[in-house]
């Protein structure tokens, strides 16, 4: 059990950590002040998608009109036809250095032209929860719901209900174990991450990014579990939003999307003989692609998922082979051969230690299913690392060891996780 010291220390750091992280200026070229928490100071100054959708969900617990502001943020660039990029390059002048280091495609020298998991709802979600205010949502409202069409539209072309990423980083899971037969890497080395990235992205710049070549080309068309089971979950939140803002025709029709997401998962990506979800690869394809990583556990997520696939997820992770971890949950499953529990090669991530944004997910899914004492292990076991280690990007589950950033923002999310 949290207590109530511990819970105190939590509100504290995290409150030290978003005014360090905080970014605050004048961007001359959106002729716009901005103002969020950027994943790291020391490697992620910009303002990443998802990472700021979590980010609002923990500033909605200390300061509301900060969280407000920081969906704002994210939101000021949203294109006419409502794509989001995954990042915003807000004060890009400052930081010309660390942008060579980075591997992404641009879609104006400000704005990246990938996705990212669409957390978006989520955020609007837990604003709106902690006083948001009715005004704020209904402002809100049209420019999210705008996101999912985009994403509904441009990234679901056979419109199963399951959205696309052409490249891995759009999962959020730039270097998981589930892509290494996909990328054809040789060994687990940036280097050969790099090439890969490469191989899958660089033709897209020769026609523009243009969607219908991308999917045609084949390259790197994923269902990945994860993404849609956050695209599930959120269009579920903003069907609900839509209902509370009185507009009972988005409602329904956000809730239609939101069912035929689910649906689809079931019965496209569960594997009855293993037991887990899988991602479907190849445009037309589908493949399965069978690793057991804790993206196979995300439909967790979703309260009416049928008691008996529920429960064999649930075993999963109590199983001390696979993710019942001294510090829970790996993200990759200890007895997948590629398992790793620390740092993999240089800078390689989602190879198997803990992160704060899973744990956050999969303690949510529990508590869906009935399981708040497994769901409070992770509490727990969350408070003990950031009390051990710090607020740190990732974490070895096997000795607490922090990774990665430092001062990493989204680890924040264990104020949530301990505000229950
Ligand atoms: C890494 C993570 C990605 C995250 C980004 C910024 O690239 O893999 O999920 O959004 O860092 O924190």
């Amino acid at each position: 059990m949290v207590t109530p010291q511990q819970r105190d220390w939590v509100r504290r750091e995290v409150t030290g950590m978003y005014l360090r992280n905080r970014q605050q200026g004048h961007a001359a070229w959106a002729k716009r002040d901005y103002d969020f928490v950027c994943p790291s100071t020391g490697t992620y100054p910009f303002q990443w998608l998802w990472d700021s959708c979590f980010h609002a969900v923990v500033l909605s617990h200390l300061d509301i009109g900060r969280a407000r502001s920081e969906l704002e943020s994210l939101l000021a660039n949203q294109q006419s036809d409502g794509f989001l990029g995954h990042v915003t390059f807000w004060q890009r002048e400052k930081f010309e250095e660390i942008i060579k280091t980075y591997g992404i495609a641009f879609r104006t020298p400000y704005l990246s032209d990938c996705i990212q998991p669409p957390v978006f709802a989520e955020a609007l979600d837990a604003i709106d929860r902690r006083g948001g205010g009715d005004a704020y949502l209904k402002q809100m409202l049209p420019r999210v719901s705008a996101a999912y069409d985009w994403l509904d539209r441009m990234r679901d072309p056979d419109q199963d209900g399951l959205i696309a990423v052409v490249q891995a980083d759009e999962t959020g899971l730039d270097h998981s174990v589930k892509w290494d037969e996909l990328f054809q890497v040789k060994a687990v080395t940036l280097e050969e991450f790099q090439k890969a990235w490469d191989r899958v992205a660089k033709p897209y710049d020769a026609y523009g990014r243009d969607h219908a070549k991308m999917f045609a080309s084949d390259h790197f068309i994923v269902e990945d579990v994860m993404v849609n089971s956050i695209y599930g979950l959120n269009l579920q939140l903003l069907a609900a939003l839509h209902g509370k803002a009185g507009d009972a025709a988005n409602q329904k029709k956000y809730q239609a999307m939101a069912d035929r997401t689910f649906q689809a998962l079931l019965k496209k990506c569960w594997h009855e003989g293993d037991g887990l979800f899988y991602d479907l690869a190849g445009h037309t394809a589908e493949k399965h692609l069978r690793h057991d990583t804790f993206t196979a556990l995300m439909p967790l997520v979703f309260p009416q998922l049928p008691k008996d696939k529920a429960a064999r997820l649930i075993a999963r992770l109590e199983d001390p082979k696979k993710y019942a971890a001294r510090y829970p949950v790996p993200t990759v499953a200890m007895d997948h051969p590629r398992f790793e529990p620390g740092i993999s090669g240089t800078k390689l991530v989602w190879r198997g230690p803990s992160w704060m944004n899973s744990n956050w997910y999969l303690a949510r899914g529990l508590k869906a299913h009935g399981r708040a004492d497994l769901a409070q292990r992770i509490t727990d076991a969350s408070v003990e690392l950031v009390q051990k280690s710090g607020f740190r990007e990732y974490y070895n589950p096997l000795t607490g060891e922090g990774h990665g950033a430092e001062d990493f923002s989204w680890t924040g999310l264990v104020l949530d996780l301990v505000e229950g």
